[in-house]
């Protein structure tokens, strides 16, 4: 059995390794902005451990560190959120972060069965990686979507009522699908732009 563990989503998982480690300018910039939207600094840690895993793909003892420096945090107090809520990684990721939910709802349709499943396609265990980094697998408690039961997350996206059938075509076509998930998360076009619209149309 592989065991390996993969790179993070943007390729930056072994950073999560190096001491001494900072925010990229772009992730500070974020950072400062959210801090303008809360009264207080500790509200803003857990939308700051999420930028810190987009940037570094996990969340190791060098990243809490990082954060806990950045925002004037007690480490411990870093450490407690990052280890408490299992959206963090506390290990590197393949690029493609499958979690399964196995909590009653989803077990009771099968999704042990389905956990199964994608560890035999991907040639792996449960909480291990993919030799080529691409699929990490894992068992997760509930992830809030009981009524669409089995539910698994990939990245940041939900599949619901899954089947068999449904793994086969997802894994299949994942750049596509993943691609297409991610467009849907785009924010709206800015106003200026919508504004513009209607004007372009008229002269044409
Ligand atoms: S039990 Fe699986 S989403 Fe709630």
């Amino acid at each position: 059995m592989y065991g390996a563990e993969g790179g993070g989503r943007k390729g930056r998982s072994q950073e999560g390794k190096r001491s001494g480690m900072e925010f990229s300018a772009e992730a500070k910039a974020r950072i400062e902005k959210l801090k303008t939207r809360y009264p207080e600094v500790q509200a803003t840690l857990l939308p700051v451990l999420h930028i810190a895993q987009e940037e570094f793909g996990w969340i190791s003892p060098e990243v809490e560190e990082c954060v806990a420096k950045y925002l004037g945090l007690p480490p411990t107090q870093v450490h407690g959120v990052a280890t408490f809520y299992t959206m963090y990684n506390k290990k590197p990721v393949g690029k493609y972060h499958i979690q399964v939910c196995t909590n009653i709802g989803c077990s009771l349709l099968g999704a042990d069965h389905l956990v199964q499943y994608l560890a035999k396609k991907l040639k792996i265990h449960a909480g291990e990686t993919t030799p080529d980094k691409k699929f990490t697998l894992n068992e997760v408690e509930c992830l809030g979507a009981c009524g669409f039961a089995p539910v698994m997350q990939i990245n940041d996206h939900y599949f619901e009522n899954l089947t068999k059938e449904k793994i086969d075509d997802i894994l299949k076509n994942i750049e596509a699908v993943m691609a297409e998930r991610d467009k849907e998360l785009q924010p709206p076009a800015p106003e200026a732009e919508k504004e513009k619209a209607p004007e372009q149309e008229q002269g044409e």
